[in-house]
């Protein structure tokens, strides 16, 4: 073989083994994208407190899944003692996925005691833990990125900073290879506040905002069985959620504006009542629905919350019926 060619064979040699040290590096190494914690200020006085309080119990929920709740009680009530101390959902069935919703009272050893305000924020929005772990998104972080405003992010972090501190660590969520790639690449820095939420005076916008931030969404959409979003299936349900001690799973109602399939026929009082008592439109309890939760939302900001519901646009998708087995 000729000398040149020999070089040129070793060239694309380098380049090739360059190009799979590179993949390796992003596959292994590659931290989630995340910028310093920044610099903020809680505040402590009454106002802030309570609004947060409204925030984190009953339109983010956030207590919903950073607490031990007991599912076999109608509306996921908190188990006593537990709120806001941490959460382990188990492993996601069928994926090497275990998740656990970490410890958000002011604890210092197993709760949120040592962060900084800027380091909760960062987790909050940005998807990166005080350590530089990148966050499982089915905590809310991309859409919190895009609906909590500075304001309302410190005034959540006032409220949480009130919190009983509880000594309890749920672990760490557990992601193994290859979908621990494909999370790193989920958090970005946030590079400007949202804008401040919505005010009730502006219902509509306000109804998105909240419909948003609540996250009816994460468990309303359509998903295929590897739980990935269907496109074009917003709010179309069928989500299955098994129930603890085999007593059988929720399934997602398709809350889209159908009339025949979703929530189209429904009058308001009726959506209003599976939102403040947790029955279906048929009657019966729902399961795995955290209604207790949005249950203590004002009357205004239901009102506008099931006006933007019906905006979804309809989707024909019968949903097959839960079925669970009510404790004894
Ligand atoms: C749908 C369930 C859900 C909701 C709602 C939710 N979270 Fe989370 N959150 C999680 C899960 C699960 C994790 C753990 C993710 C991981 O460790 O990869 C988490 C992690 C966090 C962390 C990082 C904890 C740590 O130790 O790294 C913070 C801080 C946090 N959430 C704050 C909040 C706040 C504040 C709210 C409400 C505004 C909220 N979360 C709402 C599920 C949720
Ligand atoms: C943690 C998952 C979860 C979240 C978050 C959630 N839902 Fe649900 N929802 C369910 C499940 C599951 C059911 C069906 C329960 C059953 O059949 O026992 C349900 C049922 C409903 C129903 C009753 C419809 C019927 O079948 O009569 C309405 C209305 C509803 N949800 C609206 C909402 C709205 C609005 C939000 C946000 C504010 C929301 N849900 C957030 C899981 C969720």
């Amino acid at each position: 073989m000729k000398k040149t060619v020999k070089r040129v064979l070793a060239g694309v040699g380098a380049a090739i083994v360059l190009a799979i040290t590179a993949v390796i590096v992003n596959f292994y190494v590659l931290s989630p994208k995340s910028r310093p914690a920044p610099v903020m200020s809680a505040p402590t006085n009454a106002e802030a407190i309570a609004r947060g309080r409204y925030l984190v119990h009953h339109v983010a929920a956030c207590v919903g899944c950073h607490s031990q709740i007991d599912d076999a009680v109608p509306g996921e009530p908190v188990v006593e003692g537990k709120l806001g101390a941490g959460r382990d959902f188990g492993e996601v069935p069928g994926s090497p996925v275990h998740i656990r919703a970490g410890n958000l009272t002011p604890d210092s050893e197993t709760g949120i005691g040592g962060w900084t305000d800027g380091e909760v924020a960062r987790a909050t929005r940005e998807g990166v833990s005080k350590n530089g772990r990148g966050l499982f998104p089915q905590m809310p972080y991309t859409t919190y990125r895009e609906t909590l405003s500075d304001g309302d992010m410190l005034d959540i972090i006032a409220y949480l900073r009130t919190l009983e501190p509880v000594k309890n660590d749920p672990g760490t969520t557990s992601v193994s290879f290859p979908i621990s790639m494909f999370l790193r690449a989920v958090p970005k820095p946030l590079d400007a506040s949202p804008p401040p939420s919505p005010s009730p005076s502006d219902k509509l916008a306000r109804g998105r905002w909240l419909l948003r931030t609540a996250s009816c969404n994460d468990c309303h959409d359509s998903v295929d069985d590897k739980m990935r979003k269907i496109d074009g299936m917003a709010f179309a349900g069928g989500m299955k959620f098994p129930l603890a001690n085999g007593r059988g799973y929720a399934i997602a109602s398709n809350i889209t504006s159908d009339k025949a399939t979703g929530i189209g026929a429904y009058s308001d009082e009726d959506v209003r009542r599976a939102l403040e008592e947790g029955k279906g439109k048929d009657g019966r309890d729902l399961y795995a629905m955290p209604w207790s939760y949005y249950k203590g939302m004002t009357k205004e900001d239901k009102d506008a919350l099931i006006a933007a519901l019906r905006e979804v646009p309809p989707i024909a998708n019968i949903v097959p019926p839960s079925a669970v087995t009510a404790k004894k």
